[in-house]
């Protein structure tokens, strides 16, 4: 939303009675003078007209959990515990999770209440990749890199899989990286070359990997340089 526009609508003012409050030096944008009515604000921002608050900011979140096998990528559900149970802030109730896991599958999941920032994340979900560590029923073999770099039919979405990297790391293990997300995708282009994952561990997404001191259940608060690393590499 632009400045100008949430003034005149907490104020119950014209925007032109906006835009004369702003160029007399009256509205503050997180604590500075912002001349522009075109000044971007959204819910995360505060705004002040001369000494009233207009809008306080609500709390961004952004963090990273480690999730557990077994419990559920949702944010309510009546028979399972999901990621939200988890985590223990007052706000949780507004999160959103940026692309979930199956209730099998371990690892890295980010949730935000910032819906620009996992749009920006999911939009650009065909550059961001994700890293998984996968056990297989049977050894994998190795004519499958090629299998995988070379990409899956799925007739359900009627697409053809990006090209994907996989590395064999001996016997039943191999690391995955994918530029997309698509509905049990790893599951699916194993089951192509006929076998079966039956562990399943997703290490990083872009720019951000599970820390090795993040235990499965624990999670904690992205950093400000991680926030924007994210959003870069989207
Ligand atoms: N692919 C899957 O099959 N499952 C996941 O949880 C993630 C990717």
């Amino acid at each position: 939303m632009k400045l100008d526009r949430l003034i005149a609508s907490h104020q119950a003012m014209g925007r032109q009675a906006a835009h004369l409050a702003i160029a007399a030096r009256r509205v503050r944008v997180n604590g500075v003078i912002v001349t522009d009515g075109h000044h971007p604000v959204d819910r995360f921002t505060r705004v002040e007209l001369d000494e009233s608050v207009l809008q306080a900011p609500e709390r961004a979140l952004y963090l990273m959990l480690h999730k557990p096998v077994g419990i559920l990528s949702a944010t309510k559900d009546d028979q399972h515990p999901t990621v939200l149970d988890l985590i223990d802030d007052p706000d949780k109730h507004t999160l959103h999770i940026a692309g979930r896991l199956d209730r099998g599958t371990s690892g890295l999941v980010l949730l935000t209440n910032d819906g620009r920032w996992s749009k920006q994340l999911m939009t650009a979900e065909q550059k961001v990749p994700k890293v998984y560590l996968v056990e297989t029923l049977d050894p994998v073999a190795p004519e499958a890199v090629e299998a995988f770099a070379r990409g899956f039919y799925f007739h359900t979405e009627d697409i053809t899989t990006l090209p994907a990297e996989l590395v064999l790391l001996g016997g039943n293990q191999a690391r995955l990286t994918l530029h997309e997300g698509r509905y049990h995708q790893v599951k699916r282009m194993f089951h192509r070359v006929g076998n079966r994952v039956v562990k399943l561990h997703r290490e990083s997404i872009g720019a951000l990997a599970l820390p090795a001191d993040l235990p499965a259940g624990a999670w904690r608060m992205l950093t400000p340089g991680e926030i924007l690393a994210a959003a870069e590499d989207a």
